[in-house]
C-alpha cells in the first residue's frame, strides 16, 4: 500500500472517530433510545443481506434505514446507524483486514456526520414533522452522503489500483445516483408518516424499497446461475476440444500404424522395414531418437540395426553397460520407463547423458515367446508418458517384433533352400569329378565381370545365384553321358542340351530363385543364334551372356575327361575369337579387363573389331 493510500485511511479514521464522538454526544433522550437501537440493528441486518453487484458497490436497504435514523434522531441516529452497518460489513460475509475495517467505518460515519450537518445547516429538524420544509434539507443530506461516501471509496481504489478517479466512479457508483435519490424521497415520506401514524407508516413505505432490493437479489442469483452454467459449457467445450484433439492424434497414429503394417507386409528387406518403423515413431512422438536393436541370443548381445536422430558419438557406445535399460528390458521381458522426472534416471548411460537424453523408454521386442530385440526411444526433455502413448509404443513393438521374426524365418527358409540347391550342385559335380568346384569358380568370375560392367546390386545378387546353379539341370543327365571320355553321339548331345530347361523345372518351386530361371535357361545361347535350347539370336539377357563367358573360360582352363586343361592365354584368345558370334562383345571386353588387368585399350578395340 502506498503512502497516499495510508494517508487517506488515516484521515478518514480521524474524521470517523470524530463523527462517532459527535453521534454519542448527541444521543436522544433515554425514552426514545430503544427505537434508535432497533434502527441500528436493522441497519446492520440490511447490510448483511446487501446484494453485491460490482467490485465495490451493492444494492442495500442500509442507506434507507440510516436515513430514517437521521430524520428521526439527527446526527446520533445517522452516525450510529452507519456504525452498525460498518460493524457488520467488517465481519460479514468475511472478516476483512483491519485497515479496511477502519477505513469503511470512517467512510460510513464521516458521510453520515456530513449529511446530518448539511441537514441541520439547511434548516432540517429532528424528528422531522413537515414534509415540505424537510425536502430541501433532506435532499441536500442525501446528496452529501452519497457524494462523500462514494468519492472516498473511489479515491481509495484510485490510489491502490492506479485507475483514474473518473473511471472508478463511473464503473462502480454513477449508476447508484437515481437509486439514492429515490430511496431518500421514500424514506422522507416514511419518517413523516411515522410521526403521525406510528410504525405502520415505516412498514407501508418499506415495501417500495424492499421490492427493488428483492428484484436485484433474484436477478443476481439468476445471473450467477447463468454464469455457472456458462462456465460448465466452457468446461464441456474444452473437454470436447481435448477429445477432438486426442481423436485426431489417434487417427494419425492409426494411419501411421496402417502404413507400417503395409510396409511390413510388402517388404522383406530388414533395413527398409525397420527404417519405416523408426521414422514413423519419430514423427508421432516428440522423440530425440529412435533405435531398434536385434538380439543375438547365442552371444547374448544387442546389435544396433536401425536408428534415427542419434549422433555418431552416441552410436559408438549406445549401451555399454549390461545393466542398461534395453538389456534389462530384454532380460526381464518388460518395458523400462525413464520419464526424466521420477523414474529410473540412474539407468541412463553416460553416452545418453552426453547426447542430451534425459528421458527414455525401452521395450522388449517379443515374437511368440522369443525375444528378438529391443525398441529404444529417447527424449531430450522430461516426458511423462500417457496411456495412449504406451498403447501406441506397445503396438509398434509388437509390429516390429513380428516383422523381425518374419524376416528371420524368411532368412532361415532362404538359407535352407540355398543349402538344398548347393547340395544338389555338389551331387551333380560329384557325378563328374572333372567339374568339381566348377560352379563356385564360374560364380566368382561372373561376379568379377558383372562388377566390372557396373551392374546394379539386384542384378549382381541374381547373377551370383544364377551362376552358382547354372548347371543344376545336369542332375537330370545320365552320369554315363556326363563322364564319357569319347565323343558324344547326337542323341547324347540332345540330352546334354536339355540341362538349361531341366534347371527351370527344379528352381520354379523356389520363389527366391525364380528370377534366375530365364538367366540359367539362356546361358548356352549365342549372339549368332547357334546356341541352345532355344537358338535365339540378339537380345540375350546380359546376365546369361556373362555366365556363358565365365562358364566357357572355366571349362577351357579345367581338365576334362577327353582333354587336359588349356592355358589362360589360350582361353582368352578363344574368348576374343568368339566375341560377336559365340559371346557378347561387351562381356568379353569386361572379362579381359578382369583376366588381364593390364590389358591396353588398344587390345579392347581390337576385340571390338572382330
Ligand atoms: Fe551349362
Amino acid at each position: 500500500m502506498n503512502t497516499k493510500a495510508k494517508s487517506l485511511i488515516g484521515v478518514v479514521a480521524v474524521t470517523g472517530a470524530g463523527s462517532i464522538a459527535l453521534g454519542i454526544m448527541s444521543l436522544p433522550p433515554t425514552e426514545s433510545i430503544w427505537v434508535l437501537l432497533v434502527l441500528i440493528v436493522l441497519c446492520g441486518a440490511a447490510q448483511a443481506v446487501s446484494v453485491p453487484l460490482f467490485a465495490s458497490s451493492s444494492v442495500s436497504l442500509a442507506f434507507a434505514i440510516s436515513f430514517v435514523s437521521l430524520l428521526l434522531f439527527g446526527p446520533a441516529g445517522a452516525i450510529l446507524a452507519n456504525l452498525g452497518s460498518a460493524a457488520v460489513h467488517a465481519f460479514y460475509p468475511r472478516r476483512r483486514a483491519w485497515y479496511k475495517m477502519v477505513f469503511n467505518a470512517g467512510v460510513f460515519t464521516t458521510s453520515a456526520a456530513a449529511a446530518a450537518s448539511a441537514y441541520a445547516l439547511a434548516g432540517g429538524v429532528w424528528p422531522v414533522r413537515d414534509l415540505l420544509s424537510a425536502v430541501v434539507p433532506a435532499g441536500l443530506a442525501a446528496v452529501i452522503y452519497f457524494w462523500l461516501n462514494t468519492s472516498l471509496v473511489a479515491l481509495a481504489l484510485t490510489l491502490t489500483t492506479g485507475a483514474s478517479f473518473r473511471t472508478v466512479f463511473n464503473e462502480n457508483h454513477r449508476w447508484l445516483i437515481p437509486q439514492y435519490l429515490t430511496i431518500a424521497s421514500i424514506t422522507l415520506m416514511a419518517a413523516v408518516g411515522y410521526q403521525s401514524m406510528g410504525p405502520i407508516a415505516l412498514v407501508a413505505f418499506s415495501l417500495p424499497l424492499i421490492m427493488p432490493w428483492t428484484s436485484a437479489r433474484m436477478y443476481v442469483a439468476q445471473t450467477r446461475t447463468i454464469i455457472a452454467r456458462n462456465s460448465e459449457l466452457v468446461d464441456v467445450n474444452d473437454q470436447l476440444e481435448r477429445a477432438n484433439t486426442n481423436l485426431q492424434q489417434r487417427i494419425e497414429q492409426m494411419g501411421t500404424l496402417y502404413r507400417v503394417g503395409l510396409a511390413l507386409n510388402q517388404s522383406l528387406e530388414l533395413h527398409e522395414m525397420l527404417s519405416c518403423i523408426v521414422n514413423s515413431l519419430k514423427d508421432l512422438l516428440p522423440a530425440h531418437g529412435v533405435a531398434v536393436f536385434l538380439y543375438d541370443a547365442q552371444h547374448e548381445e544387442l546389435i544396433l540395426t536401425e536408428h534415427v536422430g542419434l549422433s555418431v558419438q552416441y552410436l559408438a557406445h549406445p549401451e555399454p553397460s549390461l545393466d542398461g535399460p534395453a538389456t534389462r528390458a530384454i532380460r526381464e521381458k518388460r518395458r523400462f520407463v525413464m520419464d526424466g522426472a521420477s523414474s529410473n534416471p540412474d539407468l541412463l548411460s553416460q553416452a545418453a547423458a552426453n547426447e542430451g537424453v534425459v528421458a527414455a523408454i525401452c521395450l522388449p521386442l517379443i515374437a511368440g515367446d522369443e525375444v528378438v530385440g529391443a525398441l529404444d526411444i529417447t527424449f531430450s526433455e522430461p516426458h511423462i508418458f500417457n496411456d495412449n502413448e504406451f498403447t501406441l509404443m506397445e503396438t509398434f513393438a509388437e509390429q516390429t517384433a513380428a516383422g523381425i521374426r518374419s524376416w528371420q524365418l524368411n532368412q532361415q527358409v532362404h538359407g535352407s533352400y540355398l543349402s538344398t540347391i548347393a547340395a544338389l550342385v555338389a551331387t551333380v559335380e560329384a557325378k563328374d569329378p572333372y567339374t568339381r568346384g566348377h560352379s563356385e569358380r564360374v560364380r566368382d568370375l561372373a561376379l568379377s565381370i558383372g562388377n566390372q560392367m557396373g551392374l546394379s546390386r539386384d542384378d549382381v545378387d541374381t547373377l551370383e545365384l544364377a551362376a552358382l546353379f547354372h548347371d543344376i539341370g545336369k542332375i537330370g543327365i545320365p552320369e554315363s553321358i556326363l563322364g564319357k571320355k569319347d565323343s558324344l553321339t547326337e542323341e547324347e548331345w540332345q540330352s546334354i542340351r536339355r540341362h538349361p530347361s531341366i534347371a527351370g523345372a527344379i528352381l520354379k518351386h523356389i520363389p527366391r530363385l525364380s528370377g534366375t530361371i530365364p538367366i540359367i535357361r539362356s546361358h548356352h545361347e549365342r549372339p549368332d543364334g547357334a546356341g541352345y535350347p532355344d537358338g535365339i539370336s540378339g537380345g540375350l539377357p546380359t546376365l546369361s551372356a556373362i555366365i556363358a563367358v565365365a562358364d566357357s573360360y572355366d571349362a577351357m582352363t579345367s581338365d576334362r575327361p577327353y582333354r587336359l586343361a588349356k592355358s589362360k592365354d589360350f582361353a582368352i584368345s578363344q574368348l576374343k575369337g568368339g566375341a560377336g558370334s559365340q559371346f557378347d562383345v561387351r562381356v568379353v571386353e569386361a572379362a579381359i579387363q578382369v583376366l588381364e588387368p593390364k590389358a591396353r585399350t588398344g587390345a579392347q578395340l581390337h576385340v571390338l573389331e572382330l
